[in-house]
This record gives structure tokens, C-alpha cells and sequence, in this order.
């Protein structure tokens, strides 16, 4: 049955549809990268869930309440008040966003020489990781990296991975466990509170730390009680409380599901640790009572907190998400099994068929995607994996484009359409050339890099070379 948006519209922000010719144009300028695109010249943005949310009037009367104080500010101590109370975590610092949270965590309790086991790697994450002189080591259930294994906690910890990297490298050298709840780049799926609780047991046995990146955890906390066997009756803040007392702290991106457009935050039970976080954190995000944010934003973000909790508010969220994919998968269009929290995530790979995984084929298929229908989406695929430190190219085994939906901004009618010119695509995708990459920046290349299209001949030249490298 259709759940019907839970809420009414109050405010209306117009968009427009452009012409092909517009959109080939606009496409081109921006190197085709979805990313360097003007959102003016975008019909339907899914290129991300992140900050993207509208907030509800509660939210917005909130923003009037701003107690913009330098120190000691209202609103912080209602954030503070709101994370204790349904995240569990005795002790919080505000940041900008979240990458603020994993910059500060990073530097907390992460040596050069340190492994930081994870299920799947998100690139901020990573990339914090790394720069503090760690080494990131992936631990997620092989199924994860398979677009077609269909799985109810597909986002799960090998447990077995995770056991020999601990007797391989040592419990002092690991300095944490990264638990995402959901994991975004398997396609939004979530892991279970049995899982959940086997990695702390293990982690406990070894004295080593569990934080969590909590930044879709109210989506993981709907899937547990819809799918796990025990939780049906549980409501989702039960759920969530349970979840978070598996874990010693976490970071978060409100961006996501605390409803808020800016903000995130570090939560720990240690009160040493968040001694040395209020340190720190004077140097790069501001006063621990305000961390780069507004007054006013705390606000937000505190009301979002609660209102992400609702049921019909994630119930409804979750079967947006779930009609776009269901509607694709109708059609025949390669999508990641199963249909995640966050996004619907097209499986490049099989889509893009004739292209090879040096043709880019998520960040062409994102490209067309865009000349098809001024639809927004993400390359999370092999321009989004970088290079390692070597400069190594990253060969990920999923090349995905990612329909992100934001939260409580679009109806089931602009499901419908984005969904059509999906599957249009779908229909010509033998005449789609690939790309080549003419501009790479060193960080985080997704970002900024630029692209251009193959051309026939050059094609053949790009396909003998990489023959020649794979033999050689
Ligand atoms: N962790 C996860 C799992 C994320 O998805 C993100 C952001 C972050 C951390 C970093 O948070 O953006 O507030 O600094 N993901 C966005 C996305 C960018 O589109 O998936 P941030």
C-alpha cells in the first residue's frame, strides 16, 4: 500500500525542466561531472540525501530561537540534552558537518602505523584516516561488494575478517573499530543488531574501541525492526538506544538524519576522551559549545533529532526510496539488491554494459542520466575509490551511480519521472560512449575532476593499451 507523505506542503521552492540541448550544454561545461553542475540547471537533484532535507515548521520556529552566544549558548544545551537522551552518549561536541567529527576523532586515536577496520569505506572517512597516518582495512561481508546478493543485513562485519586483521596486526595498532550504520556505498544497507553486538563482543575481548558512524542510523533502526527477528514491537528510539549502547561514541552527519541542511556532531562515553575532543576542537571547528554552528542550527538540529525518530516520518522516508527502486527493478533496470535506506543505487557495471571499468562507466551513466531527463545523480564508483597511497588507481568491484533522495522534498511524482528517464536510458544504452578523465585533482578527485568523451578511434586505442598493461 502507498504511504502517503506524512505532511503537508507550506512553502514551495520552484524548479525547472531545461531542453536536452540546454542540459548537453550545461553537461559539458561541467567536465561532465554531475558535481560541477549549477543546481539551477537541475530538474530533480538525487545527488544527494545530504543536507538537502527540508525542515519542518518546528525546525524553522526553532531557527528564531537561536541563542547566538559566544559560550555556554541554549541551544547547544538542548543538542546536548537531545543527544544524551536518544543516542545514549554522555558527552557531545558540535561540528560544521561531519567530516568535522572524523577530522577531530582521527586525530584523537589514530598513530601513523594504526589499522582502522571498517565495513566499507566512505571517502571523508578514509581520508581522515589516512591523513592522520592510518590504514584503512575493509571488513564487510563479501556480499556486500556483489551488487546482486540480496541480503536483509547486507552491511554486516565479517566477524572472521575482522578476527585475523585483529591477530594479524595486533588489538594495540588498531585504535578503533568504524561501524557505519547504514553503509552508504554498498547502496544504503544496514546491518543488524545481532551483528552489531558480535562486534563488541569480539572488539571487548580485545580492549579495542567501537565508535560508530551513526550519520543514517535512524534508517538502520527502521530496517532492524522491520527485518530482525525480536524488534518488531519495538519502537524506533528503542531500537536506536540499543543500537548506540554497543558503541563508545560516534560521529555524525546531521546532514542526513537529524533533518538539519548544516551540522553534525562527536558523541563519546569516555570523559577523558572528550577532555582532549574540547581541546581540539577550539582549533578547528570553534568553542565546544558551539563547534562551527550557529546557535540557531544547534536548535534545528535538536528538534530534527526527534522529529527523524517518528515512525510514520522513516516509514514513509524508507518507502519513497523503496518505490523508485521498485519501479526500475519493473523495468528491468540493473539496480543494487536489496533497495537500501537512502538512495537507489543503478549498477553501472551491467547498465553500461560495453564499457570498461577505465571508461568510467558510473560517471558516464550519470552524465546521461542528466542529458536524459535533468535528473542529478553520483558517480560511487571507481573516480570516487581515488588512488592509494602510492598513487595506485583503486579498482572497486562496484561501480554504481546513486539516486539519493532527499528527505521530506520530493513526491512520488518526481519519483515517477526520474524513474522514466532512467529507464529511457536504459532503452539506448548501446549508443552511450565513455569517458576519459582530463583532469585529476590529488584529493578526493570526485569532487572537481573533469571528463570528455571518447571518441571511436581513440576508444580502440585507450582498450589496446589497457590489454597491453593487463598482460605486461
Ligand atoms: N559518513 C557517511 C556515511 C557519509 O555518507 C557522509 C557524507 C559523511 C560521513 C560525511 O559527512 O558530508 O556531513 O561531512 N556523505 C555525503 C553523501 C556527502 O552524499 O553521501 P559530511
Amino acid at each position: 500500500m502507498l504511504i502517503a507523505e506524512p505532511y503537508r506542503v507550506k512553502v514551495v521552492e520552484p524548479i525547472k525542466q531545461t531542453t536536452r540541448e540546454q542540459r548537453k550544454r550545461c553537461i559539458e561545461e561541467a567536465g561532465y561531472n554531475t558535481f560541477l553542475l549549477r543546481s539551477q540547471d537541475v530538474y530533480i537533484d538525487f545527488l544527494t540525501d545530504s543536507g538537502t532535507s527540508a525542515m519542518s515548521d518546528n525546525q524553522w520556529a526553532g531557527m528564531m530561537l537561536g541563542d547566538e552566544a559566544y559560550a555556554g549558548s541554549r541551544n547547544f544545551l538542548a543538542l546536548e540534552e537531545t543527544v544524551r537522551r536518544y543516542y545514549g552518549f554522555r558527552y557531545m561536541v558540535p561540528t560544521h558537518q561531519g567530516r568535522g567529527a572524523e577530522n577531530l576523532l582521527s586525530r584523537l586515536l589514530i598513530k601513523p602505523g594504526d589499522y582502522i577496520p571498517g565495513n566499507m569505506y566512505f571517502t571523508t572517512t578514509r581520508a581522515h584516516q589516512e591523513l592522520n597516518g592510518g590504514v584503512f582495512v575493509d571488513v564487510i561481508i563479501d556480499e556486500a561488494h556483489d551488487a546482486t546478493a540480496d541480503l536483509p543485513f547486507k552491511g554486516n562485519v565479517d566477524l572472521a575478517k575482522l578476527e585475523s586483521l585483529i591477530e594479524r596486526v595486533g588489538e594495540k595498532n588498531i585504535p578503533y573499530i568504524s561501524l557505519a550504520v547504514t553503509v552508504n556505498l554498498a547502496g544504503g544497507q544496514p546491518v543488524s543488531m545481532a551483528n552489531i553486538r558480535a562486534v563488541r563482543n569480539l572488539a571487548q575481548q580485545h580492549g579495542i574501541t567501537v565508535m560508530f558512524d551513526a550519520t543514517r542510523c535512524v534508517e538502520n533502526a527502521y530496517f532492524i525492526k522491520e527485518r530482525e527477528a525480536g524488534y518488531a514491537s519495538k519502537t524506533i528510539p528503542e531500537i536506536l538506544l540499543e543500537m548506540m549502547s554497543y558503541a563508545d561514541g560516534c560521529t555524525m552527519s546531521g546532514k542526513k538524519d537529524c533533518l538539519v541542511n548544516i551540522g553534525g556532531f562527536l558523541a563519546m562515553n569516555d570523559e577523558s576522551l572528550y577532555q582532549r575532543a574540547c581541546e581540539l576542537i577550539v582549533l578547528f571547528e570553534g568553542m565546544p559549545s558551539y563547534g562551527g554552528l550557529a546557535g540557531r542550527d544547534m536548535e534545528a538540529m535538536a528538534r530534527g533529532i526527534v522529529e527523524s525518530l517518528d515512525y510514520d516520518y522513516i516509514a514513509h522516508r524508507i518507502a519513497q526510496v523503496r518505490y523508485l527502486g521498485e519501479k526500475l527493478r519493473a523495468a528491468g533496470v540493473p539496480i543494487v539488491e536489496p533497495i537500501g535506506g537512502h538512495a537507489v543505487f543503478l549498477d553501472a557495471r551491467r547498465f553500461l554494459s560495453h564499457l570498461s571499468q577505465d571508461e568510467f562507466p558510473a560517471q558516464t551513466l550519470a552524465a546521461h542520466l542528466y542529458i536524459e531527463g535533468g535528473v542529478r545523480a553520483m558517480e560511487r564508483g571507481i573516480v570516487s575509490a581515488g588512488r592509494d597511497e602510492r598513487g595506485k588507481q583503486h579498482y572497486p568491484k562496484l561501480e554504481l551511480v546513486r539516486l539519493a533522495i532527499p528527505r521530506r522534498v520530493y513526491t512520488y511524482a518526481h519519483l515517477d519521472v526520474a524513474a522514466e528517464a532512467v529507464i529511457r536510458l536504459f532503452r539506448d544504452r548501446d549508443e552511450v560512449p565513455g569517458l576519459k578523465m582530463v583532469y585529476e585533482p590529488k584529493l578526493l578527485r570526485f569532487f572537481t575532476a573533469r571528463f570528455a568523451p571518447i571518441e571511436n578511434e581513440e576508444r580502440a586505442k585507450v582498450l589496446m593499451q589497457e590489454r597491453q598493461l593487463a598482460q605486461s
